[in-house]
């Protein structure tokens, strides 16, 4: 088999697995891979007979201002695209976002989310724009999680361990939030987690708006890979960049609002947790109607 043969092969099967309902494959190894090309050389004169030629994504079809573009575009793939859609759409909010709309391109196979986050991630490390963080910076901050999550989870910048870490949320405010996301019957590796601005703003200082923007291209090409169903807006600095509105957390929090077609879900920021421990249980209250939405059980105790 051809090297693009392959990947359609695999494309075609991860797309046949999703709509079976499988969201979660295996990693693939060295070993495996080729126990499989050996069964899909055997098998491949009859396997996707009942397929029409689809739609395939690859993590080359970035265009230079970021969006993620069609490689091919097959009827197919415009009617799961569609069905999905009109399954988001089911009892969606009001907008309150200036986003208006839907996700821009068709939904990727997870093997290639992978590979435009990658390529996306890149160019964040290239990135200097903001020229006062640039210089301080230790490590940019892309983000982490699954990349066919459900739920991303949105904050504002990295602190002192992010930048040591390269990873978000791992300091004092990710432990509350990983209790959070523990607390509610999410484990932290089912969901996707980034923030607003890719680097840490001296010393934790509130990113400004110019930062957001110069961030901009960078979140939104992560969430419209992901095209996650639900965003948690953490905390202010998140509602800006993802809602555009300036309104207060206490304003926005106790209904859903829209960006394209996920709910977004407005809560307290871990940090602002941690110095308002009052405040935890208007988060919980936030966290327990994203569960039931979501459909999912919170955990009993004990
Ligand atoms: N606060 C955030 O908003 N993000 C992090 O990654 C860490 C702390």
């Amino acid at each position: 088999m051809q090297r693009n043969q392959w990947k359609t092969a695999s494309a075609q099967l991860l797309k046949h697995w999703h709509r079976s309902g499988i969201s979660q494959v295996p990693v693939v190894s060295l070993q495996s891979l080729a126990d499989a090309t050996a069964w899909l050389e055997e098998n491949s004169s009859t396997l996707f007979d009942e397929y029409e030629p689809q739609t395939l994504i690859s993590a080359s079809s970035v265009n230079e201002s970021g969006q993620v573009q069609p490689a091919i575009s097959g009827p197919d793939q415009q009617s799961v695209e569609e069905k999905r859609i009109d399954q988001r759409t089911r009892n969606q909010p009001e907008s309150t976002s200036k986003s208006l709309g839907k996700w821009n391109s068709p939904s990727l196979v997870i093997i290639d989310r992978q590979g435009v986050l990658d390529s996306l991630n890149e160019r964040v490390m290239a990135c200097r724009k903001c020229e006062e963080i640039v210089c301080r910076r230790q490590r940019t901050v892309f983000g982490v999680g699954a990349v066919d999550a459900r739920v991303v989870m949105f904050g504002e910048a990295p602190g002192a361990d992010e930048d040591r870490v390269g990873e978000p949320f791992v300091g004092a405010a990710g432990q509350l939030l990983d209790k959070i996301l523990i607390a509610s019957g999410l484990n932290r590796d089912e969901v996707y987690i980034v923030n607003a601005l890719k680097c840490r703003p001296p010393n934790n200082r509130t990113p400004t708006d110019a930062e957001i923007e110069n961030c901009r291209p960078f979140f939104e090409n992560q969430l419209e890979t992901i095209q996650p169903e639900y965003i948690v807006c953490w905390g202010s600095v998140a509602v800006r960049a993802v809602l555009g509105s300036q309104d207060s957390v206490g304003r926005l929090r106790g209904k859903f609002h829209s960006y394209r077609g996920a709910k977004v879900l407005v809560t307290y920021h871990p940090a602002y947790l941690l110095r308002n421990p009052d405040a935890k249980r208007l988060a919980w209250e936030d966290m327990k109607m994203l569960m039931k939405d979501m459909g999912i059980a919170i955990p009993t105790k004990g």
